[in-house]
């Protein structure tokens, strides 16, 4: 305390205020990282999907590499690209493609899984007011494993930090203009934006992004005194009218909210389909989640009350970061099971040096080939992905009324 007071006084006398050095700090910072984004992405300094070898799209088309093969001699569907030393390699455009090209001629299977007539768009809001409960890794591997899958995916960033963002390729306060998050298309002012205009396409063909950045806290402020007024439509539904406006053009919405229960996280609660509580399983983890639950209870009463829709298909725990051989987290999966029984996703999300090491360079563990890591740290960790994943998959299918 006594320091925090006697380096205010050392900077009020060397007269340069606290606000000067953040300020200067900030802006150091973010020229350094675009300078680093320049270096990691060149030439263009914009990310690209990388392509798909042939055991990889077979894999995720759902047939056998031969099968594949045997396509690719009968000129039936794209032409891969071979590599030096003959391999061949597809982009996920063309593993679309080839997805269409089964589907003609497929009884009953479908390759290309986009929702029907009558199975509404599914909208998962990723949420829990504890920071670094692995919501954006969640959010980020969901809305790009769907986006694999052949899904047309939107991936809305309401998180002011914009991770989200940034794990796409911008850098919020470079490449996000004033007017340009989800905070355009739910302000009550004259300035309020279709959210069709503010949806950018990103480098992952199927994949959509709403961009943030800071402007998205303005919706915090602005929101009281909205109340005050009385005659804007209510802040709990505005995030799902927005949504709501484009929903025929998506299979599946992912929304990353900020590590707090304010009104966009509200807004995101009301406007979702299913919900996706991260929790690390550790006792302090665990006891944050129970004062979100339990506040989040409450609020969502009133505004249930007030008219809001909170009508989920499911309510899911998906346990992140987990090591099994840790003990007492081992505990606290079994006692969260114990308690929430189905509602606790079956499969964990392991804790993995390759998912942290990704994101260091701004990436997904779906956008890292193999060959940049061990193969079994890699196979583990994108094991467990495809499973934590594909168990979201199953039951949004169940929320669509299909068997598998
Ligand atoms: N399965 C995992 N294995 C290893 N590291 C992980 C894993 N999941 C998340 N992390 C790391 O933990 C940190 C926090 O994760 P993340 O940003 O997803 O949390 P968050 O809940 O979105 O945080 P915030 O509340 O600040 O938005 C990140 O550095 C991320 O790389
Ligand atoms: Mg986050």
């Amino acid at each position: 305390m006594e320091k925090a007071v006697s380096q205010r006084i050392e900077t009020f006398g060397s007269k340069r205020p606290m606000t000067d050095v953040i300020a200067t700090d900030g802006a150091a910072l973010s020229a350094e990282l675009h300078a680093m984004r320049e270096a990691l992405f060149p030439p263009v300094s914009q990310k690209t999907l990388r392509s798909f070898s042939s055991v990889e799209s077979a894999k995720l088309i759902g047939i056998a590499d031969a099968y594949l093969r045997q396509l690719s001699i009968n000129g039936k569907g794209p032409r891969p690209t071979l590599s030096p030393g003959g391999r061949r390699y597809y982009t996920l455009e063309q593993i679309n493609e080839l997805r269409e090209v089964l589907d003609e001629n497929s009884k009953g299977k479908m390759y290309l899984p986009r929702r029907k007539e009558g199975e509404h768009c599914q909208v998962m809001a990723v949420v829990n007011f504890k920071g670094g409960s692995g919501k954006t890794t969640t959010a980020a591997h969901l809305a790009q494993y769907m986006a694999l899958q052949g899904y047309r995916v939107l991936a809305v960033d309401l998180d002011p930090q914009a991770s989200l963002t940034a794990l796409h390729g911008y850098q919020p306060e470079y490449d996000v203009g004033a007017n340009e998050t989800m905070y355009a298309a739910v302000r009550y002012d004259e300035h309020r934006r279709p959210i069709s205009e503010i949806i950018q396409h990103s480098y992952i063909p199927g994949l959509d992004l709403v961009p943030g950045n800071l402007e998205l806290m303005e919706y915090e402020h602005d929101t009281p005194r909205a109340l005050a007024e009385k005659n804007a439509e209510p802040f709990f539904g505005r995030v799902a009218t927005a949504l709501g406006s484009v929903a025929d053009q998506y299979d599946v919405m992912v929304l990353d909210c900020p590590p707090q229960l304010g009104f966009l996280t509200l807004g995101a609660l009301c406007a979702s389909t299913g919900l996706l509580i991260t929790v690390h399983p550790q006792m302090l983890d665990v006891m944050s989640m129970c004062q979100f639950l339990l506040m989040a209870s409450d609020i969502l009463g009133v505004v249930q009350e007030s008219g809001g829709n909170l009508d989920y298909d499911f309510i899911r725990y998906v346990v992140t970061r987990y090591e099994p051989s840790d003990g007492p987290q081992t505990q606290m999966v079994g006692f969260m099971r114990s308690l929430f029984r189905e509602r606790v996703l079956t499969n964990a999300m392991l804790k993995s040096t390759a998912i942290s090491d990704a994101g260091l360079s701004k990436q997904t563990l779906y956008e890292v080939g193999r060959e940049n890591f061990l193969k079994q740290t890699y196979d583990r960790a994108i094991e467990s992905l495809d499973a934590v994943n594909g168990e979201i998959e199953s039951l949004i299918k169940q929320a669509w009324g299909r068997s598998s």
